[in-house]
């Protein structure tokens, strides 16, 4: 994100995490106030949260980091993995081709 948002700079940049045990406000301090930077709380899987983003700021590209990225919890708790990667990827595909 940090470099994203620096040598993008005409480019307007969406976060949308839902902060899960990985997620952390304080890793993105550097990069809170840029103002092509919006932070948005939200769950990939939601999809009237994912629609609205979309809907609001004409998205051009959409790259998906949301991830259950802890292997021992996409063990564990299988259900949660799944629903972000397969459900959530579905979420943020539909809502591009929606606006599209
Ligand atoms: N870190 C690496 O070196 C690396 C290398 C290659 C590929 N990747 C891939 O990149 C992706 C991200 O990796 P990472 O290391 O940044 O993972 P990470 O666990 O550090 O971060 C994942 C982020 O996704 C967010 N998240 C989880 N579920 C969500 C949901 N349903 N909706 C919205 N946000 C959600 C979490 O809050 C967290 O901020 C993964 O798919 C990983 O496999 C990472």
């Amino acid at each position: 994100m940090h470099y994203m948002v620096n040598i993008y700079k005409d480019i307007k940049i969406i976060n949308a995490d839902n902060l899960t045990y990985a997620g952390n406000l304080e890793n993105l301090k550097g990069v809170e106030n840029n103002p092509n930077y919006t932070f948005v709380e939200a769950d990939i899987c939601d999809k009237e949260a994912i629609e609205d983003i979309s809907n609001n700021n004409g998205i051009d590209y959409v790259v998906n980091f949301a991830a259950e990225s802890y292997v021992d919890s996409s063990i564990r708790e299988l259900e949660v993995f799944v629903k972000t990667n397969v459900l959530g990827t579905a979420t943020l595909l539909n809502a591009a081709k929606k606006q599209w």
